[in-house]
């Protein structure tokens, strides 16, 4: 696992976005792995910005999201959906039609997990794939627990990711109690895997992944067993490194 610490998350978003804009200029048509959430958010911007100054071009990329909330509409201002178009899709010109984010609302979710997995597969597999990380350790919606679950799967959110997320919705009632989730298989598949984490509150939780057990309890554990994953935090999060 690579490490790499900035002064703040404004510098860790260039940095990440630099990679991917590098993978993109390598490959046009990269399959893009992309995460959601208030860490992503310097990423995204700066890709926009080298979109606007034509460093790079989406037109062929594709993109799979990691994970989505289960039972509210697609253009619920908290959804994924939303948060993707918001921050990404709508300001570069990724054709919508490459973009994935699981379909929570489908009406077989067993079905919809594994078709989106399958979707992965026949797309050639993550090229680069972005993640944030929780306060307990998650990565995509995998929550603490016995197993790394493989497969898409859906999820029950944990007490914590709960209340980490409330401050997106009206109140902690609100937010969706499930979800679904690229599993740990997808992501430890993809060749090259970013972790960006900024400010004090995920500095547990990257202490306990960079320098922790690899154990299920951390799901990003797993990562130090990636031969290609690379962190960008910004010196808070590493302060308990
Ligand atoms: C989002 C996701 C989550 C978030 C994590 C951190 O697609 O998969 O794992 O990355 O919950 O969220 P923020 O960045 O809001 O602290």
């Amino acid at each position: 696992m690579e490490i790499r610490i900035f002064d703040t998350p404004a510098q860790c978003g260039n940095a990440c976005a630099t990679l991917i804009a590098a993978q993109i200029i390598k490959k046009e048509d990269s399959i893009l792995g992309l995460a959601t959430g208030s860490t992503p958010i310097p990423t995204y911007n700066r890709l926009v910005e080298m979109y606007q100054q034509g460093i790079i071009d989406f037109s062929k990329c594709r993109s799979f999201n990691l994970d989505e909330y289960v039972g509210i509409p697609e253009d619920h201002p908290c959804s994924y959906h939303r948060f993707m178009r918001d921050n990404l899709f709508d300001r570069v010109n990724i054709d919508i039609a490459n973009t994935h984010v699981p379909n929570g609302n489908a009406s077989d979710l067993q079905k919809e997990t594994s078709s989106y997995d399958k979707a992965i597969i026949d797309a050639g597999g993550i090229d680069v794939q972005l993640l944030g990380i929780g306060r307990n350790g998650h990565i995509g919606f995998n929550e603490p627990g016995e197993k790394f679950i493989t497969p898409c799967h859906e999820v029950t959110l944990t007490e914590s990711t709960i209340e980490a997320n409330k401050r997106f919705f009206d109140s902690e009632n609100d937010v969706p109690r499930k979800a679904v989730s690229l599993g740990i298989g997808a992501i430890m598949r993809a060749r090259c895997v970013v972790l960006v984490a900024t400010g004090k509150d995920k500095a547990q939780a990257i202490h306990d992944t960079v320098k922790g057990e690899i154990t299920p309890d951390v799901q990003a554990s797993i990562l130090q067993a990636h031969p290609n994953a690379i962190l960008f935090i910004d010196k808070e999060a590493a302060s308990m490194l």
